[in-house]
Formats: C-alpha cells, sequence, structure tokens
C-alpha cells in the first residue's frame, strides 16, 4: 500500500483546506468539503474491506452507494487540516441506500463527518444529474457575500446580475449564476433538501446570513467558482453606498457571452 497522505487527492484537499482558511473563508470550524472519488483512486492507497466504522447519515441517497468521498469533519479547523488530517478529514463509502457510512480512514479522534453531510451528499446526487464529472461540494462562509445578503435583495436573478455587473469576468464563470435560499436551520436534512434542489439549476447556492455552497468538477474549479463570486461581492461592498456612475450594460454582457461561448441563465439578461 502507498502512503494516503502521498495521494494527488489528498494534497489537493489538504491544500484547498489551508487555502480557504487563508482567504477567511473558514473561521473556526466554519465550512466543510466533500470531494467524491473512484474506487480505482483509492484503492492504491487503503484496503477498502478494513471498515473502522460505520456511522448512520440519517438520509436515503441511493444514487450514491459504494461511492467513497473524503470529507472534513464536523467540529474540525480547516486551519488545523494541514497538520492532521487524520484527525480532521475521513474518507467514507456511503452503503445500505446511501443511510450508512463506512469509515475507511480518518477521524481518528473519533468524530464523524460535517453536520453539513446532507447537504453534501444531496447536492452531489442533484449535480451528478446535470454533470457527471462532477466531484466537489464546497461550503464557506465568505465575508462579503455573507455581508450582500444583508443588505441586497434576495430575488435571484437581481442577486446574480448585481454579481454579473461588478466584475466582467463573472458571467463567464459563472453564466448559471447564483442561487439563492434565505435563512434556514444549518446541519439539517431540509436545508440540505432545499440546497440540493438549488443546485440543480446553478453551481452556487448562497445561504442567506450564512455563507455559499459551489460544486465543480474539483477542487481547483470550485475554489475558483467561490472565489470568483466572493470577489465580486466585495466590489459590490465597496461601491454599494456611493452613486453608481457606470456600470457593465447587458448589451456588454452579450458581447462576453458570445467571445467566451457561454450562454446566461435564460431571462437574466435583457
Ligand atoms: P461542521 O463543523 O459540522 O462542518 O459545520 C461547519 C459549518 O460551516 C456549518 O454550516
Ligand atoms: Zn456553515
Amino acid at each position: 500500500m502507498k502512503d494516503i497522505l502521498t495521494a494527488p487527492w489528498m494534497v489537493e484537499m489538504i491544500r484547498t483546506a489551508t487555502n480557504m482558511y487563508d482567504h477567511g473563508w473558514d473561521e473556526r470550524n466554519g465550512g466543510n468539503i466533500s470531494l467524491l472519488l473512484d474506487e480505482a483512486e483509492v484503492k492504491d492507497y487503503l484496503n477498502t474491506d478494513t471498515v473502522l466504522r460505520v456511522l448512520p447519515t440519517g438520509f436515503e441517497a441511493p444514487a450514491l452507494e459504494g461511492r467513497y468521498f473524503l470529507v472534513t469533519g464536523t467540529g474540525k479547523y480547516f486551519k488545523n487540516v494541514q497538520y492532521a488530517p487524520e484527525v480532521n478529514l475521513g474518507l467514507v463509502r456511503l452503503a445500505e441506500q446511501g443511510t450508512k457510512a463506512e469509515l475507511l480512514w480518518g477521524y481518528e479522534d473519533g468524530g464523524k463527518f460535517t453536520s453539513e453531510f446532507p447537504a453534501h451528499m444531496m447536492s452531489h446526487v442533484a449535480r451528478l444529474a446535470v454533470n457527471p464529472e462532477n466531484r466537489v461540494v464546497m461550503h464557506c462562509h465568505p465575508a462579503n457575500l455573507l455581508a450582500m445578503t444583508f443588505v441586497h435583495d434576495l430575488d435571484e436573478r437581481a442577486f446574480t446580475r448585481t454579481l454579473w455587473q461588478m466584475c466582467t469576468e463573472c458571467i463567464v464563470v459563472f453564466p448559471d449564476g447564483v442561487n439563492v435560499l434565505p435563512w434556514m436551520l444549518c446541519g439539517t436534512n431540509e436545508i440540505g433538501e432545499a440546497t440540493a434542489k438549488k443546485m440543480e439549476t446553478a453551481r452556487l447556492v448562497v445561504w442567506a446570513q450564512h455563507g455559499i455552497y459551489g460544486a465543480g468538477k474539483d477542487l481547483d474549479e470550485t475554489f475558483g467558482l467561490i472565489e470568483t463570486a466572493e470577489k465580486a461581492a466585495q466590489i459590490y461592498m465597496k461601491i454599494a453606498h456611493l452613486p453608481r456612475v457606470n456600470t457593465i450594460t447587458d448589451e456588454q454582457m452579450h458581447l462576453l457571452e458570445a467571445r467566451f461561448g457561454v450562454k446566461g441563465r435564460d431571462g437574466y439578461l435583457d
């Protein structure tokens, strides 16, 4: 067996958690990441017949039975992932229609997967149905996106249009826009189901007064997606209280669509 800490996906997970912490998106235990792995990617690093513990999930996700996930632990600090990955991360395989998670590695202090496991797993199901290449669901608390949910209309079209107008490349990076959930109690199946429903039409879902979810085909892409939306929100928070003299017009957005071969969400541009 090779050392699991040298697996490319483990190295990338550790680097990503560290980078998210360094961006200020994950204070204390804030945020969580789940990375879908193929059996072929894990079998050189771990005996998949050895189940360390069986953890009930509290929901059903039949589409994910037998799938492997590397997931941040509940209550764990992203700051510490790089120093003790085997405590702060866990590798699980879903079993029995997704009602059980078999722990194959990690959570060495007796811990378990993030309290947002329902939102993560349900979002994986939703995104895989749209794009079979999807591998990552990422949640964090970036300050400007969060701030924006206190002062901006939460209507999804309005919220998306404002973000698109803040940086030229926003519409190129997230043409499907940003969906928004009103404040809901976190860590529940209900917010998981609501998030997954929103994930059917966009790769970014804002949780008002809480944070954001992103989904993508790898850690880099998903990080970049949230990074771009957060940059746009940062610009908005810098200018929201000032008179707007210039903007990026819908006509210019259409030029971007043509130049970059993307199509903004239906009905979001005039
Ligand atoms: P966990 O520590 O359970 O991952 O929760 C952090 C969080 O951001 C909840 O929304
Ligand atoms: Zn959170």
